[in-house]
């Protein structure tokens, strides 16, 4: 009888100490033992650089970046980090040669609290076999099983827009991106007060936490924003885990939410994830599928308002396609093409994932430097796509440069919105269908105007969205 060979579990990835004072410890004296191997670029401590980098990112990156050449350092609080810009350096972290770096050790390990061991914070074979295991969830068919849910969601959302009145954009569609979130991701009722309405009121309350100044991000105690951030992880526990042990005690193959799929998938030994890994994993998604699809919307809409040419060939092309019905996926992914080339554009000017933090997990050369094991490297699709070699008039709005053919002739790397290689956005079809059929839906209805006078500025963290929201007043479709 043929036998299958169980294979052995995976050591866990090494656990992250949550200590701030350690963590500087540790820092200090990795680049300690890096010493004099630095690419060039300021080595001094400055508050004002990094408050530069906490608040306006771009030009000092982008000022570097025409000092030094595509490979640069600076200090930010005590770190030395490296940064690596441009096409090519794109594609060495993300497709060339992902083994020099790590995730998990990066400037962006105080995620792990929240998100555990999920797939955004996890390297080599533990990362490799989790992604395996999850794909499937988000083949196209899945995804399409999910566009249900979302324009269920959006339908209501869009009907509930007061027309003639000033509406924070941002907030509504944050609101109805969490509801989407819920039913497809964690197949929880939204309205459903201690499950889905809790979930969504504490996930944002954890998400909080990410968004304050990185000193406030420090203190521990009573009342500081780290304990409201585990008192939140706490119910969200909870609540994910109630879940599981349901799914788990009562399968439904009709059910398609991720949470329900995690629960049946398996590895390709048979081996299934546990609940550990499934409270993991969703949480990483809930994080890195909320805030990117939101923005997104947002800054689309944004545009828009300020390009009635471009809004006024959406149209065209919606009407022709769709003659006023609700897109199917197909129609979405198939029969749009400007659709997309906006929606590329808008991607372009504000990747909202706009930095790729790493750690180097081995020395390695690149663009004539040597960067010294345990460096802080990082490649930013946000100043790498407002490079006017690669995007000439880089500052300008036009969605011409992504036609199929204009895109195809990019140098590789070039565009990097959803990363690239092993580590690509596994929600990136999810999330593209959700902020296209979000959009169309909307613009098959309503009209979204900027207020006079109003300019919109960029708050980064933890991802690119418009600081203080963005209001805009709506109009009936003309
Ligand atoms: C417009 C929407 C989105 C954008 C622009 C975006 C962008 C990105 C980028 C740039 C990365 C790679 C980061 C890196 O290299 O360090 C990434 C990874 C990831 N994204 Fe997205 N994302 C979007 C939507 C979503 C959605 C909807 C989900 C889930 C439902 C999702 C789940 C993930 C996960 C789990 C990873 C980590 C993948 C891995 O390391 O294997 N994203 N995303």
């Amino acid at each position: 009888m043929a036998t299958v060979d169980t294979p052995a579990p995976l050591k866990r990835p090494r656990q992250m100490s949550a200590n701030p004072v350690r963590r500087i410890v540790d820092d200090v004296s990795a680049e300690w033992r890096g010493r004099g191997e630095f690419p060039p670029g300021p080595a001094d401590f400055s508050f004002a650089r990094t408050h530069k980098i906490a608040h306006d990112p771009l030009p000092l990156l982008l000022g570097a970046y025409e000092e030094h050449g595509p490979i640069f350092s600076m200090r930010l609080l005590h770190i030395r980090s490296i940064f690596m810009l441009g096409p090519e350096a794109n594609h060495f972290v993300t497709v060339g040669h992902p083994e020099n770096f790590h995730w998990r050790e990066s400037s962006f390990g105080d995620l792990i609290p929240l998100l555990g061991d999920g797939l955004l914070t996890v390297d080599d074979e533990f990362h490799d076999r989790a992604r395996a295991i999850m794909m499937p969830a988000f083949h196209r068919e899945q995804v399409a099983a999910m566009t249900a849910a979302m324009s269920a969601e959006a339908e209501v959302a869009i009907a509930a827009l007061p027309v003639g009145e000033v509406v924070d954009i941002y907030d509504w569609m944050r609101n109805l991106a969490m509801r989407i979130a819920m039913r497809a991701l964690l197949g929880l009722d939204p309205d459903e007060a201690g499950k889905g309405a809790a979930a969504a009121t504490h996930f944002e309350s954890a998400l909080h936490y990410y968004g304050i100044d990185y000193g406030l991000r420090l203190l521990r105690g009573p009342g500081s924003p780290w304990r409201k951030l585990v008192s939140s992880r706490e119910v969200l526990d909870e609540i994910v885990f109630a879940e599981v042990a349901r799914a788990r005690a009562e399968p439904d193959p009709e059910r398609r939410d991720i949470l329900n799929l995690l629960v049946n998938v398996r590895g390709e030994g048979g081996e299934a994830f546990t609940d550990r890994e499934i409270r993991d994993q969703v949480m990483t998604l809930m994080f890195a599928g909320h805030d990117t699809s939101t923005s997104t919307v947002t800054f689309m809409l944004h545009e828009l308002a300020r390009h009635p040419d471009v809004l006024a060939r959406l149209c065209e092309e919606q009407d022709r396609v769709l003659a006023g019905e609700p897109p199917t996926i197909d129609q979405l992914e198939r029969e749009m093409p400007f659709l997309d080339m906006v929606l590329d554009e808008v991607l372009r000017l504000y990747p909202p994932a706009w930095i790729g933090p790493r750690r180097a997990v081995r020395e390695f050369e690149w663009g004539g430097y040597r960067v010294p094991r345990g460096a802080y490297v990082n490649y930013c699709s946000w100043a790498s796509h407002r490079l006017p070699e690669v995007f000439p008039d880089p500052e300008a709005f036009i969605p011409e440069r992504f036609t199929r053919e204009r895109k195809a002739a990019l140098p590789r790397g070039a565009y990097v919105p959803f990363g690239g290689g092993q580590r690509v956005c596994i929600g990136k079809r999810f999330g593209q269908i959700e902020v296209k059929l979000v959009a169309t839906m909307l613009l098959q209805r309503l009209r979204l105007d900027a207020l006079p006078g109003r300019t919109m500025t960029i708050r980064q963290m933890p991802t690119l969205s418009p600081k203080g929201g963005l209001r805009m007043r709506v109009h009936p479709r003309g």
